[in-house]
């Protein structure tokens, strides 16, 4: 399957979600989250990501494998998301910052 990562949190441009034939994106307060078992390895997603933040399991950085699990567990969680919606105010300030992790609202 393929994983959202950290440069999603707080930019959350949610382009990704118009081309997902599975709609396997899933909606949280400041990032979105691919759950697996919907997730059809399509290789859409990752291109259409302005922040880059997509890869497929087997090439998440290693200090972001974490969000493979995140992904699995938060998707559960939170409700499908299928339309692009405008990303924050502030979503080009915070694109690139590292370790935005420690921001994940749940
Ligand atoms: Fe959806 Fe394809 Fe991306 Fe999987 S790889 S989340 S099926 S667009
Ligand atoms: Fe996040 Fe990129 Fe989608 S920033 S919402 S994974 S387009």
């Amino acid at each position: 399957a393929f994983v959202v990562t950290d440069n999603c949190i707080l930019c959350k441009y949610t382009d990704c979600v118009a081309v997902c034939p599975a709609d396997a994106f899933y909606e949280g307060p400041n990032f979105l989250a691919i759950n697996p078992n919907d997730c059809i390895d399509c290789d859409l997603c990752p291109v259409e990501c302005p922040a880059g933040a997509i890869f497929q399991e087997d090439e998440v950085p290693e200090h972001q494998k974490e969000f493979i699990e995140l992904n699995a567990e938060l998707s559960q969680h939170w409700p499908r998301i299928t339309e692009v919606k405008e990303p924050p105010k502030d979503a080009k300030q915070w694109d690139g910052i590292e370790g935005k992790i420690k921001y994940l609202k749940i």
